[in-house]
């Protein structure tokens, strides 16, 4: 084989889910295995990138060839992937928290007896993708993903606008798809350009094929 094509790009990629702490041993999460966003990872790194993958708590191996960073919360995800800056490519996969618990409890919250259930306040977390897409430093090709349940399209099509991003991979993670935690996908790719829907594949493969579409993009 010839010269890899992303041989000396540097590439960010985030994946999993978040926690997000409401005491010391509860925490607010989602179904995101970190499947999706590992295996772009390393199909960055098979072109040549050399690639920083910022995960948060999943159970799947760590990436060969790759960087791993490993964080728990939005925050730190966050101030994870603003180091690695500048990077050529930005891929965020991440299933993050919307929100947080406002004030986690510094100890374990106790049943109060006759006091019923604790109110839990929420704040806003910061959006990754939203702050790279127009941050001074930002790379050449970013790249958001779109978890939807309805309206895949359009909501696609607004995200890549609010976001800064240059391409939305957009997939239905309704529960009758198998998506969410399941090894297949089925995307369809938004760029101002228009919609490209691919056949459903396996996460591995949307990987290779969106690799190959980050290294046309940037050549
Ligand atoms: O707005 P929504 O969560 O649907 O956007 C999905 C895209 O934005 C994904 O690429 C996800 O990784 C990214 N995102 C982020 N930080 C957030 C929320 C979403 O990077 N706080």
């Amino acid at each position: 084989g010839g010269a890899k094509p992303l041989a000396g790009r540097r590439a960010v990629v985030t994946s999993g889910p978040t926690h997000e702490p409401i005491d010391p041993v509860r925490y607010i999460a989602n179904r995101s295995s970190g499947r999706q966003g590992h295996a772009i990872a390393a199909a960055l790194a098979r072109l040549g990138a050399e690639v920083t993958l910022v995960s948060g708590p999943v159970t799947i191996p760590n990436p060969p060839g790759v960087t791993v960073i490993r964080v728990e919360q939005a925050s730190q995800m966050l101030e994870a992937v603003l180091a690695t800056l500048p990077a050529d490519i930005a891929v965020m996969v991440a299933a993050v928290a919307d929100w947080r618990v406002a004030t986690p409890n510094a100890e374990k919250i106790k049943k109060q007896p006759g006091e019923g259930p604790p109110p839990l306040m929420l704040s806003e977390n910061p959006d990754i993708l939203k702050t790279i897409g127009h941050h001074a430093k930002r790379p050449a090709v970013v790249v958001g993903f779109a978890a939807e349940t309805q309206d895949v399209e359009n909501n696609g099509r607004v995200k890549l606008e609010k976001k800064g991003a240059d391409l939305i991979v957009a997939n239905d993670v309704s529960p009758e798809t198998g998506i969410m935690g399941g090894t297949m996908n089925s995307v369809k790719l938004i760029t101002a350009d228009g919609i490209t829907a691919w056949p459903e594949l396996s996460k591995d493969d949307v990987a290779d094929r969106l690799a190959g579409w980050i290294a046309e993009r940037l050549t």
